[in-house]
């Protein structure tokens, strides 16, 4: 296990620790908070009594008759329960007298083009769109694509599809065309919701061209709905694409809801594993529905009747489902929904936005906020920012540094930090403090949520001491948990519940400090997380190969000191390149990257090398790969096949452009 944070921090993790530092739960805040003392050992007598609990915050049509049926490594939450996602994020509110409440502050890129949405607004805009959906053939079970900016009639799309029970598919805006096809195929997806474009870094980015492009490999595609949201041109066939403000906007503003089976599919979510096909997430309802909202509810702390909160992330990926959508919603809480970068129209931006909106808990990645790190503490620093009382982490591990700066420069030594630990898989925040209850320290997410059973295991699967290293394994079901990888059962088996029996491998490495706390060290395969993005490097050198020039391609992700891990490829080429043009190669390979799966997944560096190193039995040996990467020592080479090819692409290496900090 290399890709360990503390290796990263090294020094500075060590003194921190050193010093012990931890910070107590501020005491006005456990009187308040919505956790209460003595939840763990509550959760712990009995778990499924306890999720039980939770659930019973939601609205159900009829109630299940059993908590859990669990055949490993298939579970079924609040089994024979009924309920309609929909109606649970939108209409009970409006039905509970709540329907003035603000729902979204919605807050585009260019300044002053805002929108304030209403839970009795939002739930006219979802029916409107249900009834759309309904027009165009939709039908519970079927498949609606979603690729959209971060606009609030993303968010309406979802709900509507989960009003029909027809799984959405949200696919990130900045996939290419060609990774969007592949996921509206393998979803089998016949509507795509999408727009004509996006605000993104102060200019206007076009979307409906992609999907134009992704269609010619989809022909089942029978309809498409297009926001207008830039007002650029777009090429249009009369026969599948429909504009939303004319077919959404002339629909009735009621519809009837139909509850579902709590096991309804309600969503499939896209992520990278360990080989070049992304796998297919898929989440039901009712458990997921509990889990978003009760981890909504304790991690965060929220008051429904004060809070703004702000999740900082895209609704594409599932940070955006459970915390912009699903669970602030079904606690009918008021969101913050910023469409842009966190420097459009200005470096301080963000505090701009919490300072207007009063923004009193903000959730965000690690690499952001050593971004906002690099800019300077005097923008925080002049505004106020005195509604924030609860900070949020998510994505990556949390460098004690940044830790400490978030605390200092934006929670003002007053409000405490969340560090969450979840994966697209969990569905929902499985390892988090408590704010009120849980003491916390600098880098570390603490402790399993209650109700949740995890451990960190050595190679045999046995618990490690405290003090030390080893997997992250989650040892019994919980409701916001995975029901498969579509279309794919046994990728599903064998990814994550075959290297330990029993338990849940998460591909993340953990320790366990001598408190018996829990520190999150990263991924332990072949997954990068590049800006708290998961990207696979399969994935990246399966598209390195597709280009002609390139023979054989070997992609590590290199610690970054601001995007936590970049991407690095060592690529061989067909025939010979001279010096200039290796240089143009260079560019258009990282073109290619960007084009065949996204921008976000284009190399940092590519180095042309004559070789690759191998082991005699011909292995790509990336962890030297990832040594040379990061500068380090290459120690021992001699079980390679020729030792020489790696010193000689070290050298390169060590003089190339593009490496760490040649930013
Ligand atoms: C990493 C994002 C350390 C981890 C919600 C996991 C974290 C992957 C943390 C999932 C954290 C997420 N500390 N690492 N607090 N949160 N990760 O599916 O490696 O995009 O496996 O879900 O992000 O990424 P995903």
């Amino acid at each position: 296990m290399t890709d360990t944070n503390a290796e990263q921090s090294g020094p500075a993790l060590s003194a921190l620790l050193q010093e012990r530092r931890q910070f107590a739960p501020p005491p006005e805040l456990a009187a308040a908070a919505n956790a209460q003392p003595g939840i763990y050992e509550e959760a712990a007598a009995d778990p499924l009594a306890w999720w039980e609990r939770q659930a019973e915050h939601l609205q159900w049509e009829r109630p299940w008759d059993q908590v859990l049926q669990w055949d490993l490594p298939y579970a079924k939450w609040f089994v024979g329960g009924k309920l309609n996602a929909s109606v649970n994020c939108v209409d009970r509110h409006v039905t509970a007298g709540n329907g003035d409440r603000v729902a979204f502050h919605w807050i585009g890129e260019p300044e002053n083009d805002t929108r304030t949405i209403t839970y009795a607004e939002l739930q006219r805009m979802v029916c409107q769109a249900a009834n759309a959906l309904v027009e165009l053939g939709v039908k519970a079970g079927d498949r609606v694509a979603i690729y959209m900016p971060m606009v609030p009639e993303a968010v309406v799309a979802m709900l509507a599809c989960a009003r029909l029970g027809a799984p959405h598919s949200v696919i990130f805006g900045g996939f290419s065309a060609e990774a969007l096809a592949s996921r509206i195929l393998d979803a089998d997806a016949r509507v795509v919701i999408t727009a004509d474009g996006g605000y993104r870094r102060g200019t206007a980015s076009a979307l409906k061209p992609s999907v134009d492009l992704a269609l010619e490999q989809c022909p089942d595609v029978r309809a498409v709905l297009v926001v207008r949201r830039t007002g650029q041109d777009v090429l249009w066939r009369e026969e599948r694409d429909h504009w939303w403000h004319e077919l959404v906007e002339r629909q009735p503003d009621t519809h009837q809801a139909e509850a579902f089976d709590a096991e309804q599919p309600l969503y499939i979510m896209y992520t990278s594993g360990t080989t070049a096909k992304p796998k297919g997430i898929l989440h039901t309802t009712g458990g997921y529905l509990v889990h978003t909202s009760a981890t909504h509810r304790l991690v965060f702390d929220v008051k429904p009747e004060t809070d703004v909160f702000w999740t900082a992330a895209d609704i594409g990926w599932v940070t955006g489902h459970s915390y912009i959508v699903y669970g602030p919603l079904a606690n009918g809480v008021t969101s913050v929904m910023y469409e842009g970068t966190p420097d459009a129209g200005g470096q301080d931006r963000w505090w701009r936005i919490v300072e207007q909106y009063k923004v009193t808990i903000l959730y965000t990645a690690p690499t952001t906020i050593r971004t906002l790190m690099k800019w300077g503490e005097e923008l925080p620093a002049a505004h106020d920012l005195s509604s924030l009382r609860l900070l949020g982490s998510v994505g990556e591990p949390i460098n004690p540094e940044a830790w400490m700066w978030y605390r200092t420069n934006i929670g003002r030594d007053r409000c405490p930090i969340v560090d969450t630990w979840w994966q697209t898989e969990t569905g929902g925040i499985l390892i988090s403090p408590l704010p009120g209850i849980t003491a916390t320290k600098p880098g570390a997410a603490m402790r399993p949520l209650p109700g949740i059973s995890a451990d960190v295991v050595d190679n045999e699967g046995a618990s490690v001491a405290n003090g030390e290293g080893g997997y992250l394994v989650i040892t019994a079901p919980w409701p916001g948990m995975l029901r498969g990888i579509w279309g794919d059962p046994e990728r599903y088996q064998d990814t994550y519940w075959s290297r330990f029996a029993g338990s849940y491998f998460a591909g993340d490495g953990a320790k366990r400090d001598d408190d018996g706390d829990l520190w999150l060290l990263g991924r332990v395969d072949d997954v990068m997380n590049v800006s708290g993005h998961r990207i696979s490097t399969a994935e990246i050198e399966h598209a390195l190969v597709g280009h002609p020039r390139v023979a054989e391609a070997a992609v590590v992700g290199a610690s970054d000191p601001t995007t936590g891990q970049a991407v690095v490829a060592f690529v061989t080429v067909k025939g010979e390149i001279a010096g200039e043009d290796g240089e143009a190669l260079v560019a258009e390979l990282r073109e290619h990257v960007a084009t065949t799966i996204s921008p976000i997944a284009k190399p940092r560096q590519i180095l042309l090398t004559p070789d690759l190193p191998k082991t005699r039995s011909g292995k790509i040996m990336r962890r030297l790969l990832r040594d040379v990467a990061e500068h380090r020592d290459l120690g021992d080479v001699t079980t390679l096949l020729d030792s020489s090819v790696v010193q000689m692409i070290d050298d390169k290496m060590r003089t190339a452009p593009g490496g760490a900090g040649d930013e």
